[in-house]
């Protein structure tokens, strides 16, 4: 005969705040998502609304039926493959939580990068109080306009993109950190009808080659706006048009500053060397010793109105 087995006293009660986080980080655990535990927590700060302290004080309290099919409803998009940071609604840049959705690629850590080198470029102009024009190209959620903007207090930024869709996400975050006054927003195809007078360009461009486009994770390749991500046969499509038009954009000794992919750096230093317009050309690695900025200063002519 048999008996009923006791309830195990390492185990959290049956539908408990607990209960929800294990199942939800083994559940993720067997789909092979990259960092459960972590996930797990977000997901349930999501349903719960609640902070992760707070959560973690109510572990043991029983979670609402809403909470427990919202829960199952998120968990079911993620085991798609959808990215968390969609599901969310968020991501975080340069330590700002920036809305984004399937409009717009969610913004890399290794763009930090990008913002580091600006800062690093103007910190000394900054001391001066003057206004800074800057042009942030292919903008996305514009993280890196917005984060620009919040940085340096004196700079104007002309975010650009084709997509208008992105544009929107981008116009929400101006407004979400108090910046839309100075971030304009344009939509247009790079710098077209863009003239002197620009301090930067700076551009986070698509640069997957075209023929790697089918090994990126799901979570990219599905989910990700492919107009934002493919660059063509080399990946150097939009990269290579944004090298020959910023010199009608910057003022003399303006400075272009392009984030690359692995493998990249070296083509994009030579074609700024074989343009003959840029000095001062260098690559930045990032973390990891990926060369991941390319940047040149512009050396301009004579005839132009105004220099750094
Ligand atoms: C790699 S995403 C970068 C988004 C954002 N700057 C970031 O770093 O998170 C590239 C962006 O460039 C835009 N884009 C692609 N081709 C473009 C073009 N020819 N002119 C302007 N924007 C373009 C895409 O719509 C996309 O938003």
């Amino acid at each position: 005969m048999h008996s009923t087995p006791e309830p195990n006293a390492n185990l959290p009660p049956n539908d408990s705040i607990q209960t929800c986080l294990l199942r939800t980080r083994g559940v993720l655990t067997n789909a092979g998502v990259e960092s459960p535990e972590h996930e797990a927590a977000l997901l349930l700060q999501q349903v719960t609304g609640q902070s992760l302290t707070h959560l973690l004080c109510q572990l043991q309290r029983a979670p609402a039926a809403t909470e427990l099919a919202e829960l199952e409803r998120l968990l079911s998009r993620r085991l798609s493959r959808e990215p968390l940071q969609y599901i969310l609604g968020c991501a975080t840049f340069y330590g700002r939580d920036f809305y984004v959705d399937s409009r717009v690629l969610i913004p890399r850590p290794e763009t930090e990068l990008l913002v580091e080198q600006f800062a690093g470029l103007f910190s000394g102009l900054s001391r001066n109080a003057e206004q800074l024009r800057v042009i942030d190209v292919g903008t996305g959620s514009g993280a890196l306009a917005i984060t620009l903007a919040c940085e340096s207090p004196e700079l104007e930024i002309e975010a650009t993109d084709t997509s208008r869709e992105a544009l929107q996400v981008a116009a929400a975050n101006c407004v979400r950190h108090g910046v839309r006054e100075r971030v304009r927003l344009v939509q247009g195809d790079l710098l077209s009808g863009f003239r002197r007078g620009f301090a930067a360009v700076v551009a986070n461009l698509p640069y997957v080659p075209s023929g790697e486009f089918a090994e990126l994770s799901p979570e990219v390749r599905v989910y990700e706006p492919k107009l934002a991500l493919d660059g063509g046969p080399d990946g150097l499509r939009e990269v290579r048009r944004v090298i020959d038009q910023a010199p009608e954009a910057l003022v003399c000794n303006g400075w272009l500053l392009l984030e690359v992919g692995e493998g990249q750096s070296g083509p994009v230093e030579t074609l700024m060397r074989q343009a003959g317009c840029w000095t001062d050309v260098k690559t930045v690695c990032d973390l990891a010793g990926v060369g991941r900025v390319v940047l040149g200063r512009h050396s301009g002519t004579d005839s132009q109105p105004s220099s750094l």
